[in-house]
């Protein structure tokens, strides 16, 4: 790796340019590491000078076959250089104040700017409600660090253009849009550490489930598990050791969803500092004899018989959009539901489909989506230009599209789209005008009666529905506003596309996708029931495929196996019969694998 995250004392000291001003505008002491400024020339220059000599020093080694760039690049800085550099890109993203003030809609308590140099990041203590403001602040930290990391990048590749770079990302990470990275690193990877409790797990799983699908998305090819623990994280409130079979599973479960590696942090543990407690291979102790070591042991074992594997990828025939661009706009967004819009109302679908073992990408608003036969894309509220284009296009040619509560409501400035919402033509492709939304209080309910004859409860956010073409599917069934849509569907060219108008729960998406999904005859890793808490990942190309089951419930679990599919024993080379059912105990992993 790199080491431009963590800098010496005297580099800190000599130049303070390099440590960083926080939003506050407080400049940071010398402390901790992944907290310099992007902007800085001279930490640029320092940077370049040490990636240089390092890929000339070590870059011919036959065991150097990546540069990790960095270490999870985060946070931003709110310096003069930054704020300069922040201009700059307004001033070529907008051309003129005139563009900027319309784009901001400043005028709204008079806050239009008659020169670039009042235009301040925004500050706890400044300007924090100029919501255009603060999206593009956010558009252009992610760019400066884009930028540094092609900066490092250039500054390895000038010694071997060959070698490949990858940086890490981190769970939920949301602070840069991680998609504009994609053309910058040759490989994506990211660091799981999830903190796994005692007994049923799978809410867990689901959700880092969703993270490796979101990291392999990225390149759509196969990803790395740079860093996990083989044990205990020292950063969360308690250090909780890894019950017996979770390092297995949860590793699986990595390279089920797509990833090429199984990688730590760390191979030893520091004798003293931050990171003395946390989870190595090799204990303090210095033995081979730990459990841990012998459970890493255990488990290279067992990735050495699954090496055909690094040949297959994940191919999915669902989407599920997530734009990182609508969650800070979305969140920012002052209405309808201060508090209400969070991570669980997106996995509440991606849940749903992992349950039924559906292989999923999770894509973005620059996503393509061409070949996917389902594409899910909740609370789309900012459209980014071009992307209902592709979502009526989609439609129009076939695809089915599930769509939900506040979508369409602003363009990519975060100005309101008029004349109705779903904007931009999505009215006509829901065949729904979505002419208000309620939105309740935490423990406020109201309900949804489906025509499968089931009622769900309705929380949160309740779009008002009126059909504009769409057959209405559900109802809702209290408050002034019951016996009106509720969830809708809409003919709309060859395919078809759904409305959910509120934020149901989950028993809701379960039945909805488990239907959705056997009528479209979308891909499953199984054509099988699978028990709760176990998850099957796909992997495949032209002439083989392979299933990873791994069982999160905390119970034995035995699941039916579909003919066809062979069980790979741990130990050994070549399938096995499988016999017609196979057995996991807690935290198992089994793989199938059958020819094609
Ligand atoms: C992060 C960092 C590592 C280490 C681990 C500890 O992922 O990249 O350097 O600090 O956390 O969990």
């Amino acid at each position: 790796a790199t080491p431009s995250a963590a800098r010496p004392a005297w580099l800190a000291r000599k130049y303070p340019e390099v440590r960083r001003v926080r939003g506050d505008r407080v400049r940071e002491l010398y402390n901790r590491r992944q907290n310099h400024c992007y902007t800085s020339p001279i930490y640029r220059e320092k940077v370049a000078i040490i990636d240089r000599k390092l890929a000339e020093r070590f870059g011919d080694d036959p065991a150097v076959i990546l540069w990790h760039i960095g270490n999870e690049f985060g946070g931003e800085c709110h310096c003069e250089l930054c704020q300069n550099a922040f201009r700059t890109w307004l001033q070529k993203r907008y051309g003129s104040l005139d563009a900027l003030n319309k784009a901001w809609n400043a005028t709204f308590w008079s806050h239009n700017y008659t020169e670039w140099s009042q235009i301040e990041s925004p500050a706890p203590h400044g300007e924090n409600a100029v919501q255009g403001l603060a999206l593009d602040w956010k558009r252009f930290v992610t760019h400066q660090v884009v930028d540094f990391v092609k900066m490092e990048r250039d500054a390895v590749k000038a010694v071997d253009p060959s070698l490949p770079v990858t940086i890490n990302m981190m769970y939920d990470y949301y602070g840069y849009n991680y998609s504009k990275f994609r053309d910058v690193i040759d490989v994506a990877s990211w660091d799981s550490y999830p903190q796994w409790r005692a007994g049923d797990n799978a809410a867990l799983a689901a959700d880092f489930a969703f993270e490796h699908d979101k990291i392999r998305s990225l390149k759509k090819q196969p990803f790395l598990l740079m860093e996990s623990t083989p044990s205990a994280t020292n950063w969360w409130p308690v250090s909780r050791l890894k019950r017996p079979g979770m390092h297995l599973a949860a590793s699986m479960q990595a390279v089920g969803h797509g990833s090429n590696s199984v990688q730590y942090f760390q191979i030893r543990k520091s004798r003293g500092s931050f990171e003395k407690f946390h989870g190595a291979v090799i204990d303090h102790y210095d033995g081979n004899d730990t459990r841990v070591f012998q459970d890493v042991a255990a488990l290279g074992r067992r990735l050495e018989t699954l090496d055909q594997v690094g040949n297959t990828t994940v191919a999915p025939e669902v989407a599920l959009v997530y734009d990182v661009e609508n969650r800070w706009a979305m969140e920012n967004a002052a209405g309808p539901r201060n508090c209400g819009i969070h991570r669980e109302q997106i996995l509440a679908h991606y849940r749903a489909l992992w349950e039924q073992g559906i292989p999923v990408d999770v894509i973005d608003e620059e996503g393509d989506l061409n070949g996917y036969k389902l594409v899910v894309a909740p609370m789309l509220y900012l459209l980014r230009a071009g992307f209902s284009k592709k979502l009526r296009d989609f439609v129009e040619q076939g695809g089915t599209l599930v769509g939900t509560y506040l979508t369409g409501l602003v363009n990519e400035n975060d100005l309101c789209l008029l004349g109705g919402w779903p904007g931009e033509g999505l009215q006509e492709v829901f065949g729904v005008w979505n002419e208000d939304t309620d939105a309740l209080w935490d423990g406020e309910e109201n309900q949804v009666d489906l025509d499968n004859g089931r009622s769900y409860k309705a929380k949160e956010l309740c779009a008002l529905l009126h059909g504009r073409g769409a057959q209405a599917l559900g109802v809702y069934s209290r408050d002034f506003y019951a016996g009106e849509a509720a969830v809708t569907v809409n003919r709309f060219g060859q395919g078809k596309a759904f409305y959910i108008g509120a934020f149901l729960e989950q028993d809701f998406y379960r039945d909805f996708y488990r239907k959705l999904g056997r009528e479209l005859e979308v891909k499953r890793a199984l054509a099988v029931e699978l028990p709760h808490g176990v998850e099957a990942c796909l992997r495949e190309n032209q002439e083989e495929a392979y299933v990873f089951l791994q069982n999160f419930s905390g119970a034995r679990q035995t699941m039916a196996l579909p003919a066809g599919w062979q069980l790979l024993s741990p130990q050994g080379l070549s399938p096995q019969g499988g016999g017609n059912s196979v057995t996991l105990a807690p935290y198992d992993s089994q793989t199938l694998w059958k020819r094609k």
